[in-house]
């Protein structure tokens, strides 16, 4: 593919439409459990909300990913080599891969984000940050496909997916999802991920707990979310945040609980709750490393180097396509 003539900032919509969302929500409430996937929470509100957690000092995974990324940017940098074509699926502010951006000189950087006004504001304030970096921004859901807009042949394609997002998805999915990446990075290309570990309850509950709130706030922000765009009557006083560890599955639920018996409607569709019943918003998987390993294996994706923090509360891990 030849370079395309839209300047050295390239916005691709290849937005998702609100049907989505609205089947999903309609289709999510009416099962049982009552379940509404994660990435429905990223409007730009959301998306706000997000960063501000990101911020609170009981959610380690921010700080911890950004202190390796900064401590181990040069040692990414001799894995990933020079002049590579950097791929960010879920890209939201491309607050971390700043810090890698001077260090690895890639060819191009192609962010990607369900979130496009945030996505494009993004971009083009990158493109003014970093005068020498073509940026080709693409407004997709990555759930769905990943596709690139842009694509110079013979370059060194490496995925970037930090802040363990990977752990929204359930294992299989994960596993699918990684298959993916290898797919469009190729042999030879690689994948430098951020993994959320195991460890004690207390901290991972504490993460999705924050003593500010925020954390409820982003949860139910999608409530009012679906009030605004698919015509809901939630009141948003009549639920509440519910974050826990599973220690079965090995990951961080969050639920929004009925805190009475009500219906809700939602243009012309009712659900009726329980006091106590939940809708599941979110899961979280935590991950050693051997574990993680063993999920990208299965995905064709070895392991080529791990860093950790002291604590071992993070993870960053690289990967490469077997040639
Ligand atoms: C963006 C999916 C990695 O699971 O920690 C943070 C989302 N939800 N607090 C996470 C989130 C509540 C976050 N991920």
């Amino acid at each position: 593919m030849n370079r395309p003539a839209c300047g050295r900032v390239c916005l691709y919509d290849q937005s998702p439409v609100t049907d989505d969302f609205r089947q999903s929500v309609l289709t999510g409430l009416a099962r049982r459990p009552r379940a509404i996937p994660p990435k429905f929470f990223y409007d730009a509100e959301g998306s706000r909300l997000f960063d501000a957690i990101c911020a609170c000092p009981e959610y380690y995974p921010t700080r911890t990913e950004k202190a390796l990324l900064q401590r181990h940017a040069a040692e990414i940098a001799e894995w990933v080599g020079p002049a590579c074509l950097l791929i960010e699926p879920g890209s939201g502010s491309s607050d971390k891969v700043r810090l890698l951006l001077d260090m690895l000189r890639p060819a191009a950087y192609l962010p990607m984000d369900i979130s496009r006004h945030y996505l494009f504001e993004t971009a083009r304030q990158l493109g003014r940050e970093y005068p020498w970096l073509e940026i080709h921004a693409a407004c997709v859901d990555f759930t769905q496909a990943i596709s690139l807009p842009f694509a110079p042949p013979a370059v060194r394609r490496v995925a970037f997916f930090p802040g363990s997002s990977i752990g929204n998805f359930d294992p299989p999915d994960a596993r699918h999802f990684l298959r993916r990446v290898a797919e469009t990075v190729g042999p030879g290309g690689g994948l430098l991920i951020g993994v959320d570990c195991k460890k004690d309850r207390q901290r991972l509950e504490a993460a999705y707990n924050d003593a500010a709130g925020i954390t409820a706030r982003f949860n139910l922000h999608l409530l009012a979310r679906i009030n605004a765009e698919l015509g809901g009557d939630f009141d948003l006083e009549a639920f509440a945040h519910r974050a826990f560890y599973n220690d079965g599955p090995g990951r961080i639920e969050m639920h929004l609980v009925s805190l009475s018996a009500q219906t809700v409607h939602i243009g012309g569709a009712s659900f009726d709750f329980e006091p106590g019943e939940t809708i599941h918003t979110e899961n979280s998987y935590k991950y050693t490393i051997t574990e993680f390993a063993e999920l990208a294996a299965a995905a064709g994706l070895a392991l080529r180097e791990a860093w950790q923090d002291e604590e071992k509360l993070f993870s960053l891990q690289y990967y490469e396509v077997a040639t």
